[in-house]
This record gives structure tokens, sequence and C-alpha cells, in this order.
């Protein structure tokens, strides 16, 4: 076997994290399980997409990688450091490195503060610079990300919705990142401004040498920003692998769905496109084996008794153990052809 001489940029080993919930006298009642034995790697310079219907876990992933949850099991390793595990304290040093982007711009800003005072804010806490060489470096990513540097004297409140994305991402870039976990960042822009944002990612992803995880609802955005993407069903990783495969060939019947559902994933926003067969289950009750299996139309009997793994071919995995079987006579459609996915 081929030695790797240096470690993936991201290590996720069976990551969970469980959330207890509580009922009378606060005793715990019920446990759900947000994320839950999820793993997988990232080289350095990638950009992986992560989707999956709401409450599939997405954001929780983005934060227990990010250290604001503790994981309740499995580990996570940065360059090969161990950097998040049960009880585990993060190194200051390493909470600079990982960055994470809120779905709402305005929650990293501090509606009281200036701009200036927001961005010079992480500078103080993280470095001992003196105020000019702060000052030196939040001109420098000011310009980085396209904002006038007359904004750094504005409020929150005083800037648009596409200028206070690019005001986050600032405040994130004046620290250095490797590793960046963008969560919804095209969300409620309207599609010209998600346009200028998505272009702005990716210079900066070139201008910083950053590698991105990226959450979106948004497939279209996902299929054209990522190169590779991990689809996610109620707490666990249910198909992984390269954009082009998983949107042109997707193995797992819930990716067909979703891919199905999505009537162009080309076009414009396809925010409802998660309209799949069935409810899914109540998450503090999930079925046994495959948790998609009861709004599966492939699932047979043995899928509730499996424990079941992504099994990996050439990089692209998939977490059913029928989709060998099934994908024999269900070959997807090319790409802007009918949907791939028998209607009833
Ligand atoms: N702090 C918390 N305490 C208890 N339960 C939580 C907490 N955060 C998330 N959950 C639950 O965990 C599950 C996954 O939530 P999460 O926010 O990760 O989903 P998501 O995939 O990001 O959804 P969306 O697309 O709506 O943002 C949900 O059932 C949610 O209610
Ligand atoms: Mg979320």
């Amino acid at each position: 076997m081929l030695e790797r001489s240096h470690p993936p940029l991201l290590e996720v080993d069976r990551l969970s994290r469980h959330f207890p919930v509580r009922g009378f006298l606060g005793r715990r009642v019920a446990t759900l399980r947000a994320l839950d034995d999820v793993s997988f790697t990232m080289e350095d310079g990638e950009v992986l997409g992560i989707v999956g219907e709401t409450g599939s876990g997405k954001s929780t992933l983005g934060k227990t990688l990010m250290g604001i949850h503790a994981p309740t099991a499995g580990e996570v390793r940065l360059g090969g450091t161990r950097i998040a595990a049960p009880g585990l304290r993060r190194a200051a040093s390493v909470r600079a490195r990982l960055q994470y982007v809120y779905q709402d711009p305005g929650a990293s800003l501090d509606p009281r503060w200036t701009l200036r005072r927001s961005l010079h804010e992480p500078l103080r806490i993280h470095t001992n610079w003196s105020r000019d060489r702060r000052e030196a470096k939040v001109q420098e990513i000011v310009a980085a990300v396209d904002l006038p540097r007359t904004h750094l004297d504005l409020y929150p409140h005083e800037i648009s919705g596409g200028q206070l994305r690019r005001a986050g991402l600032a405040r994130i870039l004046v620290l250095n990142p490797q590793l960046v976990i963008l969560d919804e960042p095209t969300a409620g822009l309207d599609v010209s401004v998600q346009a200028a944002i998505l272009a702005l990612l990716r210079e900066l992803r070139r201008e910083f040498s950053l590698t991105y995880i990226v959450i979106s609802h948004d497939l279209a955005v996902v299929r054209s920003f990522s190169d590779r993407v991990a689809v996610m069903y109620l707490g666990r990783i249910v198909e992984i692998g390269p954009t082009a495969e998983v949107f042109g060939g997707p193995r797992h019947p819930y990716t067909r769905s979703l891919l199905a559902a999505a009537p162009r994933v080309g076009g414009p926003r396809v925010t409802e496109s998660f309209l799949l067969l069935g409810e899914p289950p109540d998450p503090l009750q999930l079925p046994w084996g495959c948790r998609f299996r009861t709004r599966c139309r492939l699932a047979m009997p043995e899928c509730g008794g499996l424990a079941v793994q992504l099994d990996y071919e050439a990089g692209h995995g998939v977490a059913c153990p029928r989709w060998r079987q099934w994908d024999m006579g269900h070959r997807p459609a090319p790409p802007g052809s009918e949907a791939p996915w028998p209607h009833r």
C-alpha cells in the first residue's frame, strides 16, 4: 500500500453529538442523535459540500468540528493533531485555524460596534499586535473582501445584506484560518448577490489557501462550488463522493430522491426541493439499521438489521447495503433529462 507522507488536513473519525431531551424536573427523557457516527477526511484546499434536509445534522456537524459543541463520541484531527474528542479542551492556537461563518451574517457582528471594532476584536483576542499592525491587517482584509474602506466606520445596520456577508468573512479572515465552515453562505440573498458572494469565496480560497466546508440547502450552489459532496440524512452521511459523480450517478436511494425532487439543479434556488415521499421519522425514535428505510422504496427486511456503514468504491462512499443490486436497473439519466427517480 502507498505510504502517505502527511496526514489529511481534516480527519473526522466516528464523530457523534447527541443532545439530551429533558422532561419534567429536567429529567433526561430521550436522546436526540443529531450527529451519529460520522467519518470522512479532507485534503488541504478542498471544498466539501454538505447537503440534506432540514434537521439532518448539517449545522451540528459544522459546530462540532468547530468546537462550539463538544463531541459525544469520536474525534477530529487537524493536520494529524487531535482537536476534538469527548472531554478534550481545544487550544487557542487551534481555534483560530478553524472558523465558522454563521448562516445569519449579523450574528457574528456586534450591533453596537463599528465594523472596525468588530474586525479588530479577534486580533486583540488572538494576537498581541499593536493597534497599527492590527489596523494594517484589517485594511488588507477589507480590501480583499471588496468592502469600501469607509465602511469600517459604519455599524452593521447601516450596510446591506451582501455587504454584511463580506464583513462576516472579513471577521474570520483576519485570523488567517485554514479551514472555513460556511453555513448556508448564500441563503437569503438575491441571485445576483449570491453569484457575487460565490465568486468572492472562490477568489478568497485562492488568495488565502483556504479549505471550505459548505453547508447548503441549495443543490445548485453545492454542485457548482464543491469538489466533493456529502449527503446527510438524520445525523448520518449516507453518501459521499466527487460532486460530478454524486450528482450525475447518485447511489443512495435518498440522494436519488433528493435530486429527483429538485426539478432543475442547474437553475435558480431549489430550497423547495426536499419534498420526499412520506414524512421523516421522529428524530427521537429513529429506525434501527438504515434510517432511510421507512421512506425507501427499495427497503428489504435486512435493511433494519444492519449497522449500515459507508461502503467505498474509488472514493465514492454509499451507506446502503443494496445499492449494488438496485443500481444495475436504475442507471441515472443524463443531466438535464427527466428525473431518474421513478414517480408514483
Ligand atoms: N443545541 C441543541 N439542543 C438540542 N437539539 C439540537 C440542538 N441543535 C440542534 N439540535 C437538533 O439536532 C437536529 C439537527 O439539527 P441541525 O441544526 O444540525 O440540522 P440542519 O441539518 O443544520 O438543519 P437546517 O437545514 O434546518 O439548518 C435537529 O433535530 C435539531 O432540533
Ligand atoms: Mg443548519
